[in-house]
């Protein structure tokens, strides 16, 4: 063997001890590292190293110094690839193969999308949004609004009263007068928010439930503009799709009262039926008087619609309780 030859087979050991550690599997455990690299290696160093003293002296110093340099960089393989071991037993597993986890995107619920369109109906026609507490003074709640002393919704057995002189709001029509005694007519306001009632739940009843009340109080407002603006919120919420009809109905804060039936389909097999949607009517004088209003110069109209029912309309849905039952099975089919 010759200097050259010497170099270039020391160059392929180096390559074959690569070769080697790279064919194992990465959890290989050292000692069978270990046996496989002298498996591919040990023959050719052995030789190398008996061929060492046989070379021309001249020569003798590069060879050595070339098989230190193939001892050490064995030695380097070595310890990258138990280096590589050590982090893959501390690194956390990442399998790119698993299947994502499924998310939950969450969505607004059907009634809060109506009330979101509703509110955007009359925002167009020119109302702006009102907010009134839920805990109440019974003033609010009933004396404003003209109901007489012994109107059995005071009562204890339907009123969830806090105190004395204070409940849970029965309804969002004392939010009507709070807003006129802050602003001086033209008022328009839409005033959304969830009411109390000491009810049962059955089909077309809840307990605590969202209304949304509207207010148009100026000089020279009639029965005309009521019926108007709600002929045409229907007509835009609608789409033409369900028939709405007005009837006389009563009510102690309006003079004229009314209100507005849709046609629903409840699914019992009995078609379409006329369901009650909104109360209305002309403001009663008496409570733009209490709200320290000149009611002989303004007049108003006034309605308050249940966005629950209403959603019922759009979806025609059975039973109001399936839209407090909180079963994502049935709430995502509305998801936007
Ligand atoms: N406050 C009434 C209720 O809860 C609904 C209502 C009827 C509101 C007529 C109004 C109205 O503003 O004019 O049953």
């Amino acid at each position: 063997m010759d200097i050259s030859e010497f170099l270039r087979r020391a160059d392929a050991v180096a390559d074959a001890a690569r070769a080697a550690l790279a064919a194992l599997a990465p959890d290989t455990r050292p000692d069978a590292a270990k046996g496989a690299l002298n498996a591919a290696t040990g023959d050719e160093l052995a030789a190398l190293r008996a061929a060492l003293p046989a070379l021309p002296h001249a020569d003798r110093r590069a060879a050595g110094q070339a098989f230190n340099r193939l001892n050490q960089a064995i030695a380097a393989l070595v310890e990258e690839f138990e280096a590589a071991q050590r982090q893959r037993a501390t690194a956390p597993v990442l399998d790119l193969s698993m299947p994502a986890r499924e998310s939950w995107r969450g969505a607004k619920h059907p009634v809060t999308l109506v009330i979101e369109e509703i509110e955007a109906i009359f925002r167009e026609l020119g109302f702006s949004v009102a907010l009134g507490p839920e805990a109440e003074h019974a003033w609010y709640n009933f004396g404003a609004l003209n109901f007489p002393a012994d109107h059995p919704a005071m009562e204890m057995h339907d009123t969830l009263y806090l105190g004395d002189e204070t409940l849970l709001r029965t309804h969002t029509s004392p939010v009507q007068v709070r807003t006129l005694q802050r602003f001086a007519p033209p008022v328009r306001v839409l005033i959304p928010g969830n009411v109390y009632r000491r009810d049962f739940f059955d089909a077309t009843h809840a307990p605590a439930f969202a209304q949304i009340e509207g207010l148009a109080v100026d000089e020279g407002i009639s029965f005309v503009d009521l019926k108007a603006t709600l002929a045409e919120f229907a007509r835009r919420f609608y789409g033409g799709t369900r028939r709405v009809r007005f009837g006389p109905s009563y009510f102690p804060f309006t003079e004229p009262s009314a209100q507005m039936d849709v046609e629903v389909d409840l699914q019992d097999g009995r078609g379409l039926r006329w369901v009650e949607i909104l109360g209305c009517g002309l403001v009663h004088p008496a409570v733009l008087e209490a709200a320290g209003l000149d009611s002989e110069r303004y007049t108003g109209w006034a309605f308050g619609m249940g966005p629950a029912r209403i959603a019922m309309s759009r979806h025609d849905l059975p039973d109001i309780r399936l839209l407090y039952d909180a079963d994502v099975r049935f709430l995502e089919q509305f998801a936007r």
